[in-house]
């Protein structure tokens, strides 16, 4: 099922031109990744789509035409870190917020357990760590069982162990059926955690997949043989290589749209044998910043 839809999104701030025609399609269960720089629109493309600032021009749809009613309850949204109150217990933060956003108490429980809160849900909020008040803010956009989740930055200030444990965190929340929209500017992150992502640069989408795609469709393939000068000249006859090197007693293509599987075969019925064949998946970065530089 679609779950969100959006066309020629735009928004101007003034003369900015932060998002510059925006066509985007996500299905249910996706956990999407905005990437992109600073300033590339992420964040204003997670507030249009919150109606928190109205577009220029374009459209966009959630859950398809005849799901216009309480689109707003099927999406939980962390946008900037919510306020809860320092004195109060993270059990009683939820309280009140589950009590403005009319869900059961009974509600409460299982989102705090989702986080891993539960075991100190009785302590203030200002006696939590960062990440634990990030979780508390998950959680709280929990609380209305949404179908989406939006978050901005998840990760942002925390250290190493809190970073690992929100990025687990939204693979079990995607885990129990939710889709996942999420803006980073960190790649490893991106690669990480989500099944789909967009590039975003300087307000423009400048490509769109899979992550297992761009990982596969960008490989790096070691190869040796005892015969060397054989190997090399026939791999130099299948083409379709970036780029050929030599290292130590290796050879290193980089390919697009080639599997080892392949590879392989062209080299036997061409009477080479080989004592190495060794697929390393592509790097994320290597696509990224080749994809901005392109647009540059
Ligand atoms: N309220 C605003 N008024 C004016 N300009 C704005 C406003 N919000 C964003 N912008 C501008 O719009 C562009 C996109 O900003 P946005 O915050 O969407 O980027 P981002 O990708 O989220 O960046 P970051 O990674 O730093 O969070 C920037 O040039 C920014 O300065
Ligand atoms: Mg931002």
């Amino acid at each position: 099922m679609q779950i969100l839809d959006t066309k020629q999104l735009t928004k101007f701030y003034g003369k900015i031109h932060a998002l510059d025609g925006l066509d985007l399609s996500i299905e249910e269960g996706m956990v999407f990744g905005f990437l992109g720089p600073n300033g590339s629109g992420k964040t204003t493309t997670l507030a249009l789509l919150l109606q928190v600032v109205q577009p220029t021009s374009g459209t966009f749809s959630w859950f398809g035409e005849n799901e216009q009613k309480n689109v707003r309850k099927k999406i939980g949204a962390i946008l900037e870190t919510p306020c809860f109150y320092p004195y109060l217990t993270g059990y009683q933060n939820l309280a009140i917020a589950g009590r403005i956003k009319d869900v059961d108490r009974s509600a409460i429980e299982p989102v705090l357990k989702l986080v891993d809160l539960w075991d100190r849900k009785n302590d203030p909020f200002k006696t939590y760590s960062l990440g634990m008040k990030q979780r508390l803010a998950i959680a709280s956009a929990l609380l209305s069982d949404p179908s989406v989740l939006i978050l901005d930055e998840p990760t942002n200030g925390l250290d190493p162990q809190g970073i690992v444990e929100i990025r687990n965190l939204i693979r079990r929340i995607a885990g129990i059926g939710k889709t996942i929209i999420l803006a980073s500017h960190l790649l490893d992150e991106v690669q990480r955690v989500c099944s789909h992502f967009m590039v975003l640069g300087k307000g423009q989408k400048l490509y769109q997949g899979s992550v297992k795609d761009a990982l596969t469709n960008q490989s790096t393939i070691e190869l040796a043989s005892r015969n060397m000068p054989q190997l090399t000249r026939v791999l130099t006859g299948f083409g379709n290589f970036q780029k050929i090197e030599q290292k130590d007693d290796r050879l290193i293509v980089s390919a697009s749209d080639i599997t080892t599987e392949q590879l392989n075969q062209y080299l036997i019925s061409h009477g080479v044998v080989l004592t190495l064949l060794r697929e390393k998946s592509g790097n994320l970065e290597e696509q990224f910043l080749r994809i901005l530089a392109e647009h540059d």
